[in-house]
């Protein structure tokens, strides 16, 4: 297997417990060889030794009858094994006992840690981590698209940074419908249209200005990335990985195929050098005029014209007035711990809470993860939570969501209710409604502590991988296409299969419905869980899962970050499934009435736990190149 290819700070074959070099960072490495997933797959599949030796005690023909059904049984154990094993391995844990960064790029994370050991703070780290990020991962790292920072300070302090894009003023609510009015997808994914404003520079300096520790300009934590964009990246990793399948949608732009492609058109390929001088070039001049370079002056010119070009509706103005806003996060308590999530435009924090509401109510623990019986309830609780989300969910400041409401106990207390322990409950019995699947890619977070105590969790994101594949000409800026966010048309599925209704409904200023997720768990007041994901609609249940893993679960960073998954989003009315499962796990919740499709693996969910004894990173194992990196 080519499992350990990148996966996570150090592939070394590991000591269980060592330090890198004089003074380095001391590590824990899993202590579950072989992992789990093996484990799993050969519980579920070999037959016991009792039943092959009882065969050899009868009659010859007896013997060969039982030979023959070993030999089928040992067959068709083959097949299941095949399904069950998770395509990757599981997390490595790193353990430090100061500061902690975990983000999807190994590059990245080092430049973070690099910050907290100058003196930085966590959103020194984290502003230097996202400016880098746009460099070195390019299809999700951003200066083009949007997210969610959630900063907790030592001192209690929470808050939450909202740089989500917002629709241009020109938007109106039919704007991604043909003449026959049906919803027409490559409108909202692949013109001009598809195209926000940009949040991420007044978010990330947003965060610096209020959050920082002073010690760092915005220059300051500008300049890796500017080096890295000048000289150049080795292509590996997830961007050798991405790049080929990302070349059709980037051959579509000269600008875009002139720096990820070569002159043949193919796709930059490993060993190849990812140079960005307009990129380059861009950030110095942000980090010499700040945001205004951004929003005001030449960049933001070029930003219009390319939007323009490929039919969008971008204007000056709308660059001109983007401004990132301080929200108050949403807090939500489960078995005595406390979870602070992002609020709208973001879903993720309600229905984080709400699901924890409903599983709340549940003795988890005895049922014993990922059991049929503990994934029925999750699943569940899953279900009527995206339900509440296609109803209800949109941009809080144009539309009345009912967040209060959704977040209580009482609320989950009537949906659980509802939940039958012995039977699936039909989609369309929540709520009626009709949809399709469809899943897309990329978004990245990472996490960040610092040794004073201060917490970020950010997530951002073009959308869809390298987002709407247009480099702003001349600026090395990849746009996003977010407003495929929006519910283009009442129950119309955007490219992650969501449904919504009038709440998520596009116009002017708005910012469409993320599930972008961020959050910190807290236990006895202190920072505690520090996790978010990527990964469409499937951010929230991630996020959950991580949780009950480490809460309920009693499982470490690593197992819970690695552990597979499953998701439920009410519609379509089907459970997905990674490989990892048992066979036997499929079918016992195939018969409580469950439809799963198994396969794929999602999500980044790179974590950090902290312990009073050490920090623990968990890069999520799943993503090639994530890494964390502590002191
Ligand atoms: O904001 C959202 O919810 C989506 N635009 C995120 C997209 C995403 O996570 C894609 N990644 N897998």
């Amino acid at each position: 297997m080519s499992y350990l290819r990148g996966t996570s700070h150090k592939l070394l074959p590991p000591p269980l417990w060592g330090r890198d070099g004089e003074g380095g960072a001391w590590k824990f490495h899993s202590l579950e060889p072989p992992s789990r997933f093996a484990r799993e797959t050969r519980e579920a599949t070999s037959p016991t030794r009792g039943e092959v030796t009882s065969g050899t005690a009868v009659p010859n023909i007896n013997a060969l009858i039982c030979g023959i059904i070993f030999l089928i049984t040992a067959f068709l154990a083959l097949l299941p094994a095949a399904r069950a094993e998770a395509p990757f391995p599981p997390a490595q844990a790193i353990v430090a006992h100061h500061a902690m960064v975990v983000s999807q790029e190994k590059r990245a994370t080092h430049i973070g840690l690099e910050v907290l050991h100058r003196g930085g703070n966590a959103v020194d780290a984290a502003v230097a981590v996202a400016f880098a990020l746009a460099v070195t991962h390019p299809q999700a790292g951003n200066l083009g698209g949007g997210g969610f920072m959630l900063v907790r300070l030592a001192d209690g302090t929470a808050t939450a940074i909202d740089y989500r894009e917002t629709a241009p003023r020109a938007t109106t609510r039919d704007m991604f419908l043909d003449r026959n009015g049906e919803y027409d997808p490559k409108k909202s994914r692949d013109s001009g249209l598809a195209t926000g404003v940009p949040g991420t520079v007044a978010g990330l300096a947003l965060a610096l200005e209020q959050y920082g520790s002073g010690r760092f300009k915005l220059s300051d934590l500008i300049a890796p990335a500017i080096a890295l964009a000048r000289e150049g990246i080795l292509v590996e990793d997830e961007l050798a990985d991405s790049l080929p399948r990302a070349a059709p949608r980037l051959a579509r732009f000269p600008a875009s195929a002139k720096i990820f492609l070569k002159p043949d058109g193919a796709a930059l390929a490993p060993g190849d050098r990812l140079v960005q001088p307009d990129l380059a070039r861009t950030l110095e001049t942000i980090a010499r005029d700040g945001t205004r370079a951004f929003y005001q002056g030449e960049i933001a010119q070029k930003i219009v014209d390319s939007v323009g070009n490929a039919g969008g509706i971008l204007s000056r103005e709308d660059l001109q007035d983007y401004r990132a806003l301080e929200r108050v996060p949403l807090r939500g308590s489960y078995r005595g711990y406390e979870v602070i999530c992002v609020p709208p435009p973001s879903s993720g924090g309600v229905h984080l809470i709400e699901m924890l509401n409903i599983l709340e109510g549940y003795a988890l623990e005895g049922l014993g993860a990922r059991s049929p019986a503990a994934l029925h309830l999750m699943i569940e609780a899953m279900k009527r939570a995206y339900a509440d989300r296609a109803q209800f969910l949109g941009d809080a400041d144009q539309v009345g969501v009912p967040v209060e409401r959704l977040i209580s106990k009482s609320h989950a207390a009537g949906l659980r209710a509802t939940i039958d322990p012995e039977h699936a409950t039909p989609a369309l019995a929540l709520r009626p409604d009709t949809s399709r699947a469809h899943e897309g890619d990329h978004t990245t977070h990472f996490s960040v502590i610092d040794r004073f105590g201060n917490a970020v969790a950010n997530t951002y994101t073009l959308n869809f991988n390298y987002g709407l594949g247009l480099v702003a000409d001349g600026t090395g800026i990849l746009l996003n296409n977010e407003l495929d966010d929006f519910s283009a048309k009442p129950g119309a599925p955007n490219a992650f299969g969501l449904v919504g209704g009038e709440a998520n409904a596009p116009g002017p200023g708005k910012r469409p419905l993320s599930s972008m997720s961020p959050t910190i768990v807290l236990a006895d007041g202190k920072p505690w869980l520090i996790t978010g994901s990527p990964g469409g609609s499937r951010i929230i249940t991630i996020v959950l899962q991580v949780i009950l893993d480490v809460i309920d679960f009693h499982q470490n960073l690593a197992q819970a970050v690695s552990a597979p998954r499953v998701h439920d989003q009410w519609l379509p009315d089907v459970v997905a499934a990674e490989a990892g499962f048992s066979e036997d796990t499929i079918r016992q919740l195939e018969a409580l009435g469950h439809t799963i499709h198994v396969g794929g693996a999602w999500g980044s969910a790179n974590s950090i736990l902290v312990a009073p004894e050490a920090i623990t990173g968990a890069a999520d194992p799943r993503t090639r190149g994530a890494a964390a990196e502590g002191e």
